[in-house]
């Protein structure tokens, strides 16, 4: 089983849009996934056209069984449900006296054995829940917008990540996805130049800007069902299969 995060510490650079269509792409090549929303704006669910009323925190509080807790979105897809919720699960680890950062690994530990690849949306920023994910997950998943602000963040997270890696030596940086790349954006092959510079060996195909990737969710629909023609169903296609090939 792969615990794929994707995570970084800004927001707005498609994390969501990249949790969401990687684990629908991945659900259609017929491999089991779980989708987890660990962000209290729900936004995973919503892009699935889900608003389930029980999920992750309903879970680690004892509320609901493992079945219970599930969602199936799709064939081949399940969801693990945020939202608002999720500040009674951040209570529960942050009250704890020792064991805190496992808080999250021993909630999906329940869940997770039928699955083939676990992939997490997280909140931008850095707080108890992200750090809980990054001690459950072995890889993380970087989308980063092609600007300079994004690039500076990227190298900031990789600092953060170094800290949790020093407990979790697992964890690896594994994929690194530019996002709203536009080729006739001059800034754009430039950051993406750095990018390829700094970190070579995860660097994966750009995602280009595309308004269908934005207009999706609103439909409550994968980029696959919305606009299967689209180059952002291409690129995100593109990121399926390079993980699938991994
Ligand atoms: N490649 C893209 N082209 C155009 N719009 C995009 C693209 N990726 C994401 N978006 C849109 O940009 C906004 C931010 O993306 P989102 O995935 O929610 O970012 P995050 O989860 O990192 O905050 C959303 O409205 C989303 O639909
Ligand atoms: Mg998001």
């Amino acid at each position: 089983m792969k615990r794929i995060a994707v995570a970084l510490s800004k927001g707005g650079v498609g994390k969501t849009t990249t949790a969401v269509n990687l684990a629908a792409g991945l659900a259609r090549s017929g491999k089991k996934v779980l989708l987890v929303d660990v962000d209290s704006q729900g936004q995973a669910s919503k892009s699935l056209g889900h608003e389930p009323q029980v999920g992750l925190a309903e879970l680690a509080a004892g509320e609901v069984s493992a079945e219970q807790s599930l969602t199936q979105a799709r064939e081949n897809l399940w969801l693990l449900a945020g939202g608002r919720s999720l500040a009674g699960l951040k209570r529960i680890i942050t009250r704890k006296d020792y064991g805190s950062e496992q808080t999250l690994t021993e909630v999906l530990q329940i869940v997770d054995d039928k699955f083939e690849f676990v992939i997490l949306d997280t909140a931008p920023g850095w707080d108890a829940l992200t750090v809980n994910v990054l001690f459950y997950a072995d890889n993380v998943l970087s989308p980063v917008s092609l600007e300079v602000i994004a690039l500076q963040g990227l190298m900031e997270f990789v600092r953060s990540l170094a800290s949790i890696q020093r407990y979790h030596p697992e964890l690896a940086l594994k994929y690194v996805v530019p996002t709203f790349f536009d080729r006739r954006v001059k800034k754009s092959d430039e950051i993406l130049d750095q990018l390829r510079a700094f970190y070579p060996s995860y660097l994966c195909e750009p995602i280009r800007y595309n308004v269908r990737l934005s207009e999706a969710p609103g439909y409550g629909q994968t980029i696959f069902e919305y606009a299967p023609s689209s180059t952002g169903a291409q690129d995100y296609q593109i990121l399926v299969a390079k993980l699938l090939s991994d």
